[in-house]
């Protein structure tokens, strides 16, 4: 049974002073969920002491938006993997469609960056996702096996359940909408199906595809109620406590669900 995630990305939002203020809202929202689902915050790199400080007394994991491929050396104004793990970072997002777009990442850049993240033992949050243009010419299946057979190319079959996947389609985030519960969930399958040929039925039964892309406490139950959507990744809504703890008691009802079944 695959354990649910409810996860938020800070972008470049919540300072160091609100983050403490932040993680102090949200303890007391969160305490009765325990540990039925994994829960994970990614702040902004300054934030990260502040996090790892005001978050280690519950269970919500930290992480960073982006990292360098390399461990160390000229590479000014960047931070490694190495340096994410000594903050205190459990996880690392890779490949969100704002680092795609704004700064000119590429997939194979991704693979590299990935590969640094798995040496250093820091659990990949890998977004994938397909354009407008995409979707409309009804490629998104090939579009997300493609861009997860390069970013994972590096990795064994036994490696795959260690990462998670994000299906992020590039229409839905920062939009007025989510992608529709159907159209998320037929991607979610395609997916699935695509790391079961390439890494094998183990892999693909066992890794978490989460789905972000204008996520809101009001579309959140409707997703969940597909057992191939894995959790929620949530930017706008979860920008307040109350807004992530709405979200991980809609995914830990979910969670709930799922084990009567
Ligand atoms: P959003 O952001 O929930 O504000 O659309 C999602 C994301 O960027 O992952």
């Amino acid at each position: 049974m695959r354990r649910l995630i409810a996860g938020t990305g800070w972008k470049m939002n919540i300072g160091a002073t609100q983050a403490a203020r932040y993680a102090a809202q949200l303890a007391p929202l969160v305490a009765a969920l325990g540990d039925a689902i994994e829960m994970f915050v990614l702040p902004p790199f300054t934030s990260l002491p502040a996090a790892k400080q005001a978050f280690s007394s519950f269970a919500v994991g930290i992480g960073a938006q982006n990292m360098h491929w390399e461990a160390s050396g000229a590479w000014t104004g960047e931070i490694s993997a190495p340096m994410l793990v000594e903050a205190g970072c459990r996880y690392v997002e890779l490949a969100h469609s704002e680092r795609l777009e704004h700064f000119g990442e590429t997939y194979d850049l991704v693979r590299r960056k990935l590969n640094a993240a798995v040496a250093s033992g820091l659990t990949p949050i890998l977004c994938l996702g397909e354009t407008a243009e995409d979707k409309r010419r009804a490629v998104a299946d090939d579009i997300l096996n493609e861009q997860m057979s390069l970013a994972l190319r590096d990795q064994p079959p036994e490696r795959i359940p260690t990462v998670i996947l994000a299906y992020e389609p590039r229409w839905a985030i920062g939009a007025a909408a989510a992608a529709a519960p159907d159209y998320a969930a037929e991607r979610h399958r395609g997916l699935r199906k695509a790391v079961s040929d390439r890494f094998g039925a183990e892999a693909a039964a066992e890794v978490r595809i989460i789905y972000g892309g204008s996520v809101t406490p009001g579309n959140g139950e409707a997703l969940m109620a597909h057992a191939d959507i894995d959790g929620l990744f949530v930017g706008r809504a979860a920008w307040s406590a109350e807004g992530f703890a709405d979200i991980a008691a809609i995914v830990a009802r979910a969670a709930i669900q799922r084990k009567k079944q």
